[in-house]
């Protein structure tokens, strides 16, 4: 399968592109704008499963419009047509929306909303029947789940890329191609530390990863324009 990561960098998105590289032969494009941790992943990708095939693509999500840049050029150089695509990368900066600068607003929307919405519109003519857009987003954008100060606009960036994923579902359903959300509970990462110092969070960015793998490959056939909780602590 032809699959695209964002966010490949670190944490769940390191952990998600070497499952699929350990699952099957698949070629993998990972985004990030890390580029020596895109080529450690690459490296470990290597070692794990000498025949899948994974793609590091250096950029920066946070760009204006990214239809004005040379994305989807470089990930057409590598991959013919896309069968998954998950939009996992994400940005966090807690804090409460009055102290909140407006470069760290903007940056949020543009990472967890306008990025994914823009990265779909760029590369749904080269998806198909049968392909599924996983979009990654959180329990703080859940509606009617516990909410935290300091996390207002992260997540209403990641409520509002959660009805994106209801509309396109429809808007797409001619076409065979699906849209799911998932949710995520709190998981044991860089980001979690940061935004909540101290914070034991019941589930690791490997079993997390596992689970969105498998997700990503069979759970089109089960959901469509769903979006679905996963979290064991989470209310
Ligand atoms: N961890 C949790 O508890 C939790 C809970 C709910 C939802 N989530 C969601 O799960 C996803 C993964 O989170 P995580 O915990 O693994 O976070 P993480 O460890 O902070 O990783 C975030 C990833 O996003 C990439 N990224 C951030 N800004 C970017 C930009 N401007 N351009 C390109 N890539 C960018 C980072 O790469 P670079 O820095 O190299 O660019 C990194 O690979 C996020 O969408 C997050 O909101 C996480």
């Amino acid at each position: 399968m032809n699959i695209i990561v964002t966010g490949a960098s670190k944490g769940i998105g390191f952990e998600l592109a070497t499952k699929f590289a350990l699952h099957g032969n698949h070629h993998i494009i990972a985004i990030a704008r890390d580029e020596s941790k895109l080529e450690m992943l690459r490296n470990t990708c290597e070692e794990i499963n000498p025949q899948a095939k994974l793609y590091p693509i250096p950029f920066d999500l946070a760009s204006d419009n990214l239809a004005n840049t040379n994305l989807k050029e470089l990930i057409a150089k590598r991959l013919p047509h896309i069968d998954i695509l998950i939009n996992n990368a994400g940005l966090l900066v807690n804090s409460h929306l009055l102290n909140l600068s407006d470069d760290d607003l903007w940056r949020m929307i543009r990472v967890n909303f306008a990025a994914p919405a823009q990265l779909i519109k760029l590369l749904l003519p080269m998806m198909r029947q049968g392909s599924h857009v996983v979009n990654i987003s959180s329990m703080g954008g859940f509606q009617g789940s516990a909410k935290f100060p300091g996390l207002s606009i992260y997540s209403a960036t990641k409520a509002a890329l959660a009805i994106l994923t209801e509309c396109l579902a429809e808007e797409q359903k001619e076409a065979g191609i699906a849209f799911n959300c998932l949710a995520l509970g709190a998981v044991a990462t860089e980001m979690l530390a940061e935004a909540f110092p101290g914070y034991k969070a019941p589930t690791s960015a490997a079993e997390m990863a596992d689970f969105i793998c498998n997700f990503a490959l069979t759970g089109n056939r089960y959901f469509n324009g769903k979006i679905l909780p996963v979290t064991i602590s989470t209310p």
